[in-house]
């Protein structure tokens, strides 16, 4: 096992090893890091409430709760030691500190929808620092802000404004239970992204407690590290644990609609139009396309392709059918296909729910879920209708598959690609996320196969040299993953997610955790300047 420890630790991991091979050198450090704990903490804090060791009874639900992908719920995924959930920010800075101490190594949980897991499972002694206790928002409608502690999740968040305000929103992503640590720190795009960019990109301020236990807001951390937590991943730099935002303003009535189209509909040339006006269609209109399997309407049993074009637009109905008619008269967008509501109901819609239902919803964080593994791809030019074809074809072979297409443009080319570390802005027309799901994990293998396969039918068709991919998308797939990754190697993933701003990252990192203190199989490498 590869771990520092302090001289004492060591002692009595060879003294135990040698009468209780394996399972009591965790033993050992748990009960090392509990005594370091609650030595400093003197005792002020109930430790059994913060801390969970595997024995107690807490461990498996608090594991269980927010692990968002049943891939790693396979029993021989490996588990933290311990599980810290502190409710005050001297807890956070003594885990630090204890785990240093310890050789643990830490991994951060906001939400856990992670793509790979890595807020949960480590190949090292690990502890896992679950934020779910510290999730206060707090939001100021007259300075048209909020502060939002990262064990939040989007859709507390969106709560909490529509409890303020109904013209007030946020531009972050659909899903409800995504976590604020995580999202905010890797980028983060939703329904109003054209209009409004990033939720990265409406930071204003932020907490984060460093390698050394230090609590850092904007001003104190600096420049280039408050640079790098805005769309390099949080991981990488320390524990975040609040994010200070601009809100923005959003029309009290607001319109969408959901166009499904088969193949047999035409969705083939639907979708070849799609492609050339989706990402310039006014930054009020956010129409993105997703593409799944139906049962055939010919009742020969077979499925078919389908692609949906559901939209969101910040305006009246009345004036977005004449926009759709300029722009896409293909798709034929009636009055009758749209419902107007306000901009609360639509998080709702987006999020699957019905629109006329409490918005206590929003506040669930238990959804279930399923095993799933996901990549993504940014288009730079449209795919040819030769390539689509292919692409169908790659569909009906598999049993649950989604493509999710998020057209660009608006505001997001606004944005310099070195603004944040988010590289993404002018000349992407669109994102593509490739998600497959399955109930049980003895499918693993095949649809894990199926996706790598597509991911390399897509190649001629996408963005290359890098091939760019989102991080908050994560996909252990696309480069080099050790540990101990040096800076040359973390560029096959680096480039991808980064482009050029991978190196500063690289610099930052090296600034505030020289020893990689805080490191995972994706984690930023220091490169000394
Ligand atoms: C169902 C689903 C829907 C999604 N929808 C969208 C979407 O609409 N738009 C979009 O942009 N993305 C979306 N995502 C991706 C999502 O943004 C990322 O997975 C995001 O990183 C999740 O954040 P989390 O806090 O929930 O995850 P976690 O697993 O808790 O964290 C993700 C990563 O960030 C680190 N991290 C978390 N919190 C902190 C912190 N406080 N300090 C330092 N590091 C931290 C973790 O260690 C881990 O490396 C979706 C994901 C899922 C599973
Ligand atoms: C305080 O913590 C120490 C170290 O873990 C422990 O030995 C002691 O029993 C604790 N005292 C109380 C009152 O909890
Ligand atoms: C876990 O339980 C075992 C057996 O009951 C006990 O010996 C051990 O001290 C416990 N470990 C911790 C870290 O509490
Ligand atoms: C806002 O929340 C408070 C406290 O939960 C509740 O009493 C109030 O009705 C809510 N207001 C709106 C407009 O939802
Ligand atoms: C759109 O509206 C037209 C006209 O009412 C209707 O025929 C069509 O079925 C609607 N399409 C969808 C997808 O609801
Ligand atoms: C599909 O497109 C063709 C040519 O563009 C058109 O003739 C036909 O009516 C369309 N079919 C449907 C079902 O819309
Ligand atoms: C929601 O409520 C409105 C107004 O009461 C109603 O017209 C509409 O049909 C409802 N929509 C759904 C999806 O239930
Ligand atoms: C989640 O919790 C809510 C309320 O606590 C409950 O109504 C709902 O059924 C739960 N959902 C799942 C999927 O467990
Ligand atoms: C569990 O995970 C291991 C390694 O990650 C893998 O080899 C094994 O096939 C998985 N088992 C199941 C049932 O998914
Ligand atoms: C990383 O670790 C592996 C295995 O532990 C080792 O073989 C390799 O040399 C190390 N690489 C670097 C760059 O340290």
């Amino acid at each position: 096992m590869k771990f520092t420890c302090t001289k004492l630790a060591l002692l009595s991991i060879i003294i135990f090893i040698s009468i209780f091979p394996q399972t009591c050198i965790s033993f050992d450090i748990d009960s090392s890091f509990l005594q370091c704990f609650s030595l400093a903490l003197k005792n002020s804090t109930s430790t059994s409430k913060v801390i969970h060791t595997q024995n107690s009874s807490s461990y498996t639900p608090l594991l269980q709760f927010s692990q968002r992908n049943h891939r790693f719920l396979n029993s021989s995924v490996p588990k933290p030691n311990l599980i810290v959930t502190p409710n005050e920010l001297f807890q956070i800075q003594t885990t630090i500190i204890c785990s240093k101490k310890q050789g643990l190594q830490i991994r951060v949980r906001s939400g856990g929808h992670d793509y790979e897991g890595l807020s949960y499972v480590s190949n090292v002694p690990f502890l896992i620092i679950d934020l779910t206790n510290l999730r206060s928002i707090t939001i100021d409608i007259k300075e048209e802000n909020a502060w939002i502690q990262s064990g939040a999740t989007l859709g507390e968040l969106y709560y909490a404004i529509a409890n303020k305000s109904n013209v007030h929103g946020f531009p972050a992503g659909s899903c409800p239970t995504v976590g604020i640590g995580g999202h905010f720190s890797g980028g983060g795009f939703g329904t109003i992204f054209r209009k409004y960019g990033l939720a990265s990109d409406n930071v204003i301020d932020a907490q984060i407690v460093d390698v050394n236990g230090k609590i850092l807001n904007r001003k104190m951390m600096g420049e280039n590290l408050f640079w790098a937590i805005r769309g390099g991943g949080g991981s990488s730099f320390g524990v975040i644990t609040a994010w200070k935002v601009k809100l923005v303003n959003v029309p009290s009535v607001v319109t969408v609609f959901n166009i499904p189209k088969s193949l047999e509909q035409n969705a083939t040339t639907l979708f070849m139009k799609w492609q050339i006006i989706a990402n310039k269609l006014p930054n009020e209109l956010f129409l993105h396309s997703v593409m799944g399997l139906d049962a055939k309407s010919s009742s020969d049993g077979g499925k078919t392709v389908a692609v949906s074009f559901t939209g969101l637009y910040l305006g009246k109905q009345k004036n977005l059918v004449p926009l759709m008619e300029n722009n896409f008269a293909e798709l034929n967008l009636q009055h009758d296909n749209c419902t107007e509501m306000c901009w609360i109901q639509s998080v709702l819609y987006f999020a699957g729910y019905s629109i006329n239902g409490s918005l206590k919803v929003l506040l669930q964080r238990n959804k279930t879920s399923t095993s799933f593994k996901a990549k993504s791809d940014y288009v730079t030019k449209p795919i040819p209708m030769s390539g689509l074809e292919g692409l169908w074809n790659m569909l009906l072979e598999e049993k649950n598959p989604t493509l999710i297409m998020s057209p660009y443009g608006g505001r997001m080319s606004e944005i310099s690609e070195s603004e944040t570390p988010f590289p993404h802005r002018n000349g992407i027309i669109y994102g593509i996320q490739y998600l497959v799901d399955w109930d049980s994990n003895e499918e693993t293998p095949k649809h894990m196969d199926w996706i790598r396969k597509l991911y390399a039918y897509m190649t001629p068709y996408v963005s290359m040299c890098p091939r760019l991919a989102y991080m908050n998308y994560r996909d252990l797939d696309i480069g080099v993953n050790r540990e101990n990754t040096s800076y040359e190697e973390a560029k096959s993933w680096g480039m991808k997610y980064f482009k050029s701003n991978f190196e500063r990252l690289a610099q930052v990192k090296n600034e505030i955790d020289p020893s990689n203190f805080f490191r995972h199989e994706q984690s930023i490498p220091p490169l000394s300047a």
